[in-house]
């Protein structure tokens, strides 16, 4: 049978090349050009990696035009709406939704594991106060490596998979860790009673010896509806792709070093505030706005082609008709509005920025829509937690797919170190 092909011409010789087709299960196919250079001596030139597929992989669909995301086949909006957290990160490591006994067993698991090692807590002292909780998480999660430095055998299905329950249950408390460390109080360690988001919140939140105590802020112990809210942010996080930070953690991973260095890498990507960093400033941006008086002034701003000042939570490489995560958290927050405090001052500024952007001539033709952060950063202010939590909550959610894409690359016996070449334009 005849092989799907494109081939190119060089015009300066006349020469053409052929490049096999691979076809995709679902989405673009692809041009496979791993001869190209060998071929023609030349490379091929894309910054930013839009034109290019790095791996092949069984986890994440995106299709950024139709706004659909699915998880190992399944959409995004039935993890949502009908399942946790938990059940999605057993879904994303082992291909499937688990069985109520195996909910159960993963779950304990998990529950299990969340303590941390006496000598890494004193690692949280070296650290000055008003540390930002990221830094701290970084530098703890790379410190793991020294504390597990096994389970690097990829033939043991077991040995990796520990390594990744580790890690997923460790996190969230590494996380409060460092918020608490940022705030100089004590930390409270985690209570194998409550699920897996209600002892996050726990250990973020409660006074040592009285979890049920009124917060200074007067906001009483956790609710049912936050835990949820918290919980359906993780899922949404939970994996996407070859986006920027799991890019990092595969390009770690394909050095050979060890897998929680790898996930540190990735928590170092998604810090920045064009990725994971974005939802801490879309508040810092709607705090620094201040009234809905000055939201025309910034909307201006933003498209001013000789202002870099950009709209915080708008845009996104892959979406380009609409996130659908950020549909799930429109709706959500909604839902919060009748049972929390959201008609605040910050709100009203964010529903304007929203109105005008979706009607204005500038985001319509460049297809910016509010992403995920927009309303992540949002749901987070009404759930009282502070915006130097925003990123590291990202970081819980997303180290199951962190940590399952650094599976899946171990486990491709084509996978090579990633070393990609340049056009020099130097001396
Ligand atoms: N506000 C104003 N203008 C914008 C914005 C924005 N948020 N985002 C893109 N643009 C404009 C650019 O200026 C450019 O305009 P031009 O064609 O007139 O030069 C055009 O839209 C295309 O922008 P690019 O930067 O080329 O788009 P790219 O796909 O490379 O970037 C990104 C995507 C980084 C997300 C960008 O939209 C952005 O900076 N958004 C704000 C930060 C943010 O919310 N990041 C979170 C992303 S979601 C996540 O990581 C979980």
């Amino acid at each position: 049978m005849k092989k799907n092909t494109v081939t190119l011409t060089d015009n300066r010789t006349g020469e053409t090349y052929e490049y096999n087709i691979i076809n995709a299960s679902r989405g673009p196919s692809v041009l496979d050009i791993r001869t190209f250079f060998a071929d023609t001596g030349m490379f091929t030139y894309d910054p930013g990696f839009t034109a290019t597929a790095a791996c092949d992989s069984t986890i994440t669909f995106i299709d950024g035009t139709k706004g659909e995301l699915r998880y190992r086949g399944i959409p995004i909006e039935e993890l949502a709406n009908k399942h946790s957290y938990l059940e999605t990160c057993f879904l994303l490591l082992n291909s499937r939704l688990p069985s109520k006994e195996e909910l159960t067993d993963f779950d304990l698991e998990i529950r299990h594991r969340a303590y941390l090692h006496r000598g890494l807590r004193k690692l949280f002292d070296a650290f000055p106060d008003n540390a930002h909780p990221m830094a701290t998480l970084s530098a703890a999660v790379t410190s793991l490596a020294s504390f597990y430095n096994e389970h690097l055998d990829m033939e043991d299905e077991n040995e990796y998979l520990e390594m990744a329950h580790r890690i997923i249950s460790k996190i969230p408390t590494i996380a409060a860790f460092a918020y608490r460390h940022f705030l100089g109080i004590p930390f409270i360690e985690p209570d194998l009673d409550l699920s897996f988001t209600k002892n996050f919140l726990t250990m973020m939140r409660a006074y040592p010896g009285g979890k049920m105590h009124l917060l200074p802020n007067g906001h009483a112990a956790i609710k049912e509806v936050e835990v949820r809210a918290l919980d359906t942010i993780f899922t949404l996080h939970a994996d996407h792709e070859q986006n920027a930070s799991t890019t990092v953690v595969r390009g770690v991973a394909s050095t050979g070093a060890h897998p929680y260095v790898a996930i540190a890498s990735g928590i170092a990507a998604l810090w920045g505030r064009a990725h994971g960093g974005a939802n801490e400033s879309v508040i810092a941006q709607l705090e620094h706005i201040g009234s809905v008086d000055n939201v025309e002034a910034f909307i201006e701003k933003a498209k001013d082609p000789n202002d870099d000042f950009r709209l915080m939570g708008f845009g996104h490489r892959v979406y380009k008709n609409f996130d659908p995560r950020a549909k799930i958290l429109k709706k959500l927050q909604d839902e919060l509005r009748e049972e929390l405090n959201l008609d605040t001052e910050l709100m009203t500024i964010a529903r304007k920025i929203e109105e005008i952007a979706l009607s204005d001539e500038y985001f319509i033709s460049r297809n910016l829509y509010p992403n995920i952060d927009f309303y992540t950063g949002i749901i987070l202010t009404a759930l009282q937690i502070p915006k130097s939590m925003f990123t590291p909550i990202f970081v819980i959610g997303r180290t199951v797919g962190w940590i399952t894409q650094w599976i899946e690359f171990k486990k491709d016996e084509t996978s090579k170190i990633a070393r990609p070449r340049q056009l020099y334009t130097g001396e």
